[in-house]
This record gives C-alpha cells, structure tokens and sequence, in this order.
C-alpha cells in the first residue's frame, strides 16, 4: 500500500492519499469550525415566488421558508453613489448586508451555499469590504470555503491614477480584480444528485482565480451587472438541477438567466421598480424560449 503524506512543516505537500488529519486537529483549528445546531430537513419554497423577483428589501425575506434555498449568488450594492445607492455610512452599510446575509443563513438548507461578488474601495484609505463581509458571514455562523480572485485585466478599463507617475512619492495600485466569497451553511458537503457541469468547467471552476471579461452596463440598461458566466461557474460549481438559487440583490437578473439556463430556479429582490421591470423583460423572454409559461 502506498504510503499517506501529510501536511509538510514546509508548506508543500504531495496529493496522492494525503492525511490532513493532523492539520485539522491542531489548535489552529480548535474553535474554527461553526458548528450551530442545524435542522438537517428541507422545505419546499411556495410555487407563487418560484422563478420571481419580489420587489422589495431583502433585509426580510419572510416569503422564503427556513432551510428552503440551495445556493444563494449576489453581487452587494456598492454605496457609491450609483443611482441605485443610498449614502449610507460604513456601519450603516455593513449593518443592512448583516441582516442580509442573515436572513440568507436562515433560508439555506444544511450545506447550502453562499457566494459574494465584492470589490474593494477607494484608497484614502482603501475600504477592504471583501474583509469586513467575510468577518460578517463568519460571524454569522457560516463556514467559510474560500475565495476566488475574479481577473478582470482583459476587459477592465486601465484607470489613469498612477497617482505618482514613475515615482515612489504616492504610487497607487489599480484593482484589476474582484472577489467572490464561498460560504457553507452546515455541511460542507451536499449529497450527490443530478450534476450538469462538464469535465473541463470543473477543472476550469475549481481553481481559484477565474478570467472573465465585464459585461457593459450600457448594454443591460443596469449601473453594474456582472458577466452571466459569473452565476453560471457558481451554480454549475455549487448546485444541482432543481435546486433554489436566490439573489437578494438580484438587479437586472444575471442570476435568474444562469438559473433558468441551467434547469435551476431563482428567487430574488430588488428594491427599484425599473430594474424589477428590466430584469422580469429579460428573463421572460428566456421563459419563452424554455416554454416555461
Ligand atoms: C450591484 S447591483 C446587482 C447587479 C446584478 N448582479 C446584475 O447582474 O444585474 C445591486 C442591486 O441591489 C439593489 N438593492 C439595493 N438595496 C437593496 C435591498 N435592500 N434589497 C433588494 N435590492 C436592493 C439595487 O437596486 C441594485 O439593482
């Protein structure tokens, strides 16, 4: 029998029948694990939300019955004054996303995920909002899975602050990149069911940076959309067909589009009525194609 490895003093590490039982049991990890008490059943969402975007905040999402959504994907309003944004303080802010995310912990089912598309802000000084949601959701009881660095360099527009140019007096780094935040309710592990993504996506999705371009606000009639592959790679990555995927911030529906094209279903929320309606336009029209009515 070939010998187990185990986690090296060094850093680096064989593959092959690797041990990492000595890794979990050190006390690095004692604590670490949220281990709240979880209902292990499921309920069934009502046929009345399935497929629909509410309007309304998503600080309360009394319509979604507890451990009731498999995966949830969203992209946070940022607060910087886009025209959907209020100018909220920072407490302010991370308060609403804490009673999100809340609700959302409510709503997931034992092992369900949660994933947050976040980019960093500013720089006088630079607001780690990556940081301060991760610090939240673990807070919250969730487990924490990992994150993806989203590579936006090919599609980004290249900013011009340089701050100093060609000097060390101020130079200043110019995000190319977003986050995504991977989180389990529970388990970590879901029970196997009907799978749809392919060989390559999984060896694609499972590393931990993912090049993909933006997608045009001006196109989507939406301040700031992400790419459909976004909440594609998730839900391929994170779920099962039929499974319940909710967006709390869903905006002009990039999340319900990936759901409906990949035989799962979408609730989500949006407060303004005009990207209720952009949304609902667009993702009927796939309804139509899919002979969903
Ligand atoms: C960053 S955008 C999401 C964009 C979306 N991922 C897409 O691809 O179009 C955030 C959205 O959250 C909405 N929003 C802000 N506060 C909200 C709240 N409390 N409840 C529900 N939606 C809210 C905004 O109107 C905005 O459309």
């Amino acid at each position: 029998m070939k010998k187990r490895t185990e986690t090296s003093s060094f850093g680096t590490s064989g593959r092959t029948n690797h041990d990492a039982r000595k890794f979990y049991n050190s006390r690095m990890y004692k604590n670490l694990n949220n281990n709240k008490p979880i209902q292990i059943f499921e309920n069934k969402i009502s046929e009345e939300i399935e497929n629909k975007i509410l309007l309304k905040s998503s600080e309360n999402m009394k319509e979604l019955p507890n451990n009731s959504v498999h995966l949830m994907i969203t992209s946070p309003p940022y607060n910087v004054s886009k025209e959907y944004d209020d100018d909220l303080t920072l407490n302010e802010y991370l308060n609403l996303l804490t009673k999100v995310f809340s609700e959302t912990y409510r709503v997931l089912v034992n092992g369900g995920r949660a994933c947050i598309n976040v980019a960093n802000l500013g720089r006088k000084p630079y607001i780690p909002l990556s940081d301060y949601i991760s610090k939240i959701m673990i807070d919250l009881g969730f487990n924490m899975r990992g994150e993806v660095i989203w590579n936006k360099a090919s599609s980004a527009g290249s900013s011009t602050a340089w701050g100093s140019w060609k000097s060390a007096s101020n130079p200043i780094l110019r995000d190319v990149h977003e986050y995504i935040l991977i989180f389990s309710k529970g388990d970590y592990k879901r029970e196997k069911k009907e799978n749809s993504i392919t060989r390559d996506e999984f060896m694609e999705y499972t590393k931990s940076i993912w090049n993909m371009n933006t997608v045009s606000a001006k196109k989507i009639k939406h301040p700031a959309p992400f790419p459909f592959e976004l909440p594609y790679r998730l839900i391929q990555l994170y779920s099962f067909e039929k499974d319940v995927i909710l967006d709390p911030f869903i905006g002009s529906g990039t999340t319900g589009l990936a759901a409906l094209k990949t035989k799962r279903k979408y609730v989500g929320y949006e407060i303004k009525k005009e990207y209720k309606i952009l949304a609902d336009n667009y993702l009927n029209a796939e309804k139509m194609k899919l002979y969903l009515f």
